[in-house]
């Protein structure tokens, strides 16, 4: 079942190439610079609409967040991650031209289904972006949208973050078109950095025996913090979600110029910084960031793509190009760094403490 692999969770690691052409697949043309998701929305819905609100939790919250900045640079559309069990729905707009997003990989999280009827009971358009075939969120939303990533048993999400955004992403190019926001060079371009996803997962799936030295190297660490900007936001808070649901490590994401109002306070010799420094991540401001935790004495592990300079980081591992979706990219040397820290633990990797695979409570 788990393939040769120890654990579920490695394992859908490793899916990712293939789950990611699952997800793009047949919805691609990227000569024409078209993306066609089996979604009809009401004729003018689309340049109409005013307002996406992305309506999640935990990794699918990240992902919404990631999905928010696509929204909002290649469609042209205000976009907004909501923490689903913080949700209301505040009057004061149409809401004919909001669109309500549940991201969730099991269509089943509560909270997500409690914010999407909110949503819908204040007369929004909803959306269910889900995994799984037949779920609560399929029947609730108006309209649904698969990832097509494949099942997923490890309560830690992995291979449906790369799906979620790359499903999200499509639908934002879908959108920058109908909407004349994005011209069709734009969207061939953006498309062929998706294609090309798979074969960059790949590269950073064949450097797993370097980061795994560096995982075991630091996994006795005090706290480990992760920090990027833009698409590196969500990923830094990802990074630091999957480390600390299976290490039960101190793991925590910020945004980096968010350092030095307060969480530079907890930077010491003793506490690895990670550090996105891809495209679409303003790289040059974040290595000013990272500078200041490597003058307190952090080790520092960068991601990076080619033409940043971080010769002086402790660590860095590259990623291939593929634009603003780099830190998509970045995001497995995070996973396989959380799971060789969780695995030289002996953690229970694929069912941690506490956790349920599907939330089903609020
Ligand atoms: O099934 P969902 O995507 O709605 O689940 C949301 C969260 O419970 C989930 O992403 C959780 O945060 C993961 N265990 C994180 O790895």
């Amino acid at each position: 079942q788990k393939g040769g692999y120890e654990h579920y969770m490695r394992k859908e690691i490793h899916e990712q190439p293939t789950a990611l052409r699952q997800t793009l697949g047949s919805r691609v043309d990227v000569n024409a610079g078209t993306a066609s998701l089996d979604v009809d929305f009401p004729k003018g819905y689309l340049e109409s609409l005013e307002e996406i609100q992305l309506l999640a939790m935990g990794t699918s919250y990240y992902a919404g967040q990631y999905a928010a900045t696509l929204f909002e640079s290649l469609a042209g559309v205000r976009a907004t991650p909501v923490m689903a069990s913080e949700y209301t729905y505040t009057g004061g707009r149409d809401p004919w031209r909001t669109l309500s997003v549940a991201v969730t990989q099991s269509g089943e999280t509560a909270d997500t289904l409690g914010a999407l009827r909110e949503a819908g009971a204040a007369g929004a358009r909803t959306l269910g972006v889900t995994n799984t075939l037949g779920s609560s969120v399929t029947r609730e939303a108006d309209d649904a949208l698969f990832i097509r990533a494949g099942p997923e048993i490890g309560v830690a999400a992995t291979k449906t973050f790369a799906s979620q955004v790359s499903t999200l992403a499509l639908l934002a190019i879908a959108i920058g078109r109908e909407r004349g926001e994005l011209s069709a060079a734009e969207a061939r371009s953006h498309l062929e950095d998706l294609t090309g996803l798979p074969g960059a997962i790949q590269q950073v799936l064949d450097e797993e025996a370097r980061i795994r030295e560096t995982a075991h190297e630091y996994a006795d660490s005090d706290a480990f913090f992760f920090v990027g900007r833009e698409y590196g936001h969500p990923v830094a808070l990802e990074g630091a979600l999957k480390l600390k649901e299976i290490s039960y490590d101190h793991a925590e994401g910020f945004a980096a110029g968010e350092l030095k109002h307060g969480p530079l306070a907890l930077v010491t010799d003793q506490t690895p910084v990670l550090a996105v420094l891809t495209e679409g991540s303003r790289p040059q401001e974040t290595l000013n960031n990272v500078a200041e935790v490597q003058a307190r004495g952090a080790p520092t592990i960068g991601v990076t793509s080619d033409d940043v300079a971080a010769s002086s980081l402790t660590e860095t591992f590259d990623v291939p190009d593929a634009g603003i979706f780099e830190p998509l990219v970045a995001n497995v040397y995070f996973q396989l760094f959380a799971y060789h820290v969780a695995n030289a633990k002996g953690r229970s990797i694929d069912k941690p403490r506490n956790l349920a695979k599907s939330v089903t409570v609020e």
